[in-house]
């Protein structure tokens, strides 16, 4: 039987027309790097464009692998040739018009600037999806307050971030079943910033990948740490984001807006996610308030707790982590009221959730090796 704390959705394997970009996982996680390829060739402009997307993009990726070097105390050793480099961070030739990616590649560039200086929380940030956002931040200059439950990590991330230019780097361990502890994350950044400009909640309890085996305290204390523990942190971030105009970050999954097998706690916390943030986006409207509410679905990505528990079953490829982390953000730095990310395996399917729902299933299922699941 396959657990874990991590759990996704990716549903159904669509075409890969609809993704705009190709991205390398490992390249690092530099603004630049995220930015679709300029094309056109004999435009001399865009090529310029790109020969210094790639130089960023270098420099970004032995920046990296230098804090990866001394954090392993093996000295200050870049490895990769920049032949290497360059190959790493070389992306393809995409359908997209140029006009139009450089639009995409002017609104990577606004979401970065904007970051610059700004005082954050990231929950769930000692692995995976968090850790990538922290990263991504601390590259672009902002102020990170980070949390989980294992101090080990979040001191390796901390240092890693102030290595990689965070304007100033801290962590706080706690687990999200407890309120008392979500408030005092809150309560932190208010002792150390000041004040908050966006609250970035990203993670998740432990649950297992199985079919639903009736146990309805573990759905109850799922939704505390997976659901409560968010709304007890908007409640009291809320003054200190009115005063910034700030934005409020809710990381949530296909699981959320489609109801999966295997899933049935897991889904039922991210279907509440909706539930409460999406009223409470119009409230706001209603009441003239400038906070900003961004939900974010997501397919299934490539961190380690995922893919651990669902690779045997679930038959598509996981997008790369440092990528949706990049997403995320710039979707809450433009205020942005839902990402979907990717979107073929997200928005698309959401296309048939209310015209087409037993085809949806139907995609859905095939998509499942329940058989694999047996096996385990
Ligand atoms: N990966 C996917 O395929 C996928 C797909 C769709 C949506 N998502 C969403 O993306 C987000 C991040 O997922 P991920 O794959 O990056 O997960 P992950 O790598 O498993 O990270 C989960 C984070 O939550 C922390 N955490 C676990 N239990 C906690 C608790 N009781 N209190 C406080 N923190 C706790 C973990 O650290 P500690 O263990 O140190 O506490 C870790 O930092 C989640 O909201 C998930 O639903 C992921």
């Amino acid at each position: 039987m396959g657990g874990s704390q991590s759990l996704l959705s990716a549903p159904v394997s669509w075409g890969q027309s609809w993704n705009r970009r190709h991205y390398h996982p490992s390249i690092a996680t530099g603004h630049t790097a995220l930015s679709p390829k300029l094309v056109s060739s004999g435009d001399s402009e865009a090529k310029a464009k790109r020969q210094r997307q790639h130089a960023r993009a270098r420099q970004s990726r032995q920046e990296e692998l230098q804090v990866e070097e001394q954090q392993d105390g093996e000295g200050v050793v870049v490895e990769n040739t920049p032949q290497e480099v360059e190959e790493e961070v070389d992306v393809e030739d995409s359908d997209m018009d140029p006009a139009q990616e450089d639009v995409v590649c002017a609104m990577d560039d606004v979401a970065v600037a904007m970051l610059k200086g700004k005082r954050v929380i990231i929950t769930g940030a000692s692995s995976g999806i968090g850790e990538q956002m922290a990263y991504h931040l601390a590259k672009m200059g902002s102020h990170v307050l980070i949390t989980a439950r294992t101090e080990e990590r979040l001191k390796k991330v901390v240092e890693k971030c102030i290595k990689l230019g965070s304007s100033s780097a801290y962590y706080i361990p706690g687990s999200m079943d407890n309120m008392t502890f979500a408030k005092q994350v809150v309560h932190e950044a208010q002792r150390l910033f000041g004040g908050l400009d966006m609250l970035i909640l990203n993670h998740i309890g432990y649950t297992y990948f199985d079919f639903f085996n009736g146990d309805v305290d573990h759905v109850r204390e799922l939704l505390e740490i997976n659901f409560l523990s968010y709304a007890t942190m908007t409640v009291e971030a809320l003054p200190m984001l009115k005063a910034s105009g700030g934005n409020i970050v809710v990381v949530s999954s296909f699981a959320g807006k489609v109801g999966l097998p295997l899933t049935v706690p897991y889904s039922t916390t991210k279907f509440a996610l909706d539930g409460f943030f999406s009223s409470l986006r119009m409230e706001f409207k209603h009441q003239n308030v400038n906070v900003s509410i961004t939900l974010c679905v997501i397919s299934y990505i490539d961190t380690d707790s995922a893919v651990n528990t669902v690779s045997h079953v679930i038959q598509q490829p996981a997008a790369p982590k440092e990528e949706c982390a990049f997403e995320i953000i710039k979707g809450g730095a433009l205020r942005q009221r839902e990402v979907y990310y990717q979107y073929h395996a997200t928005k698309i399917p959401m296309l048939l959730r209310d015209w087409a729902p037993e085809l949806l299933e139907y995609l859905v299922l095939k998509n499942y090796d329940v058989n694999a699941l047996k096996k385990e």
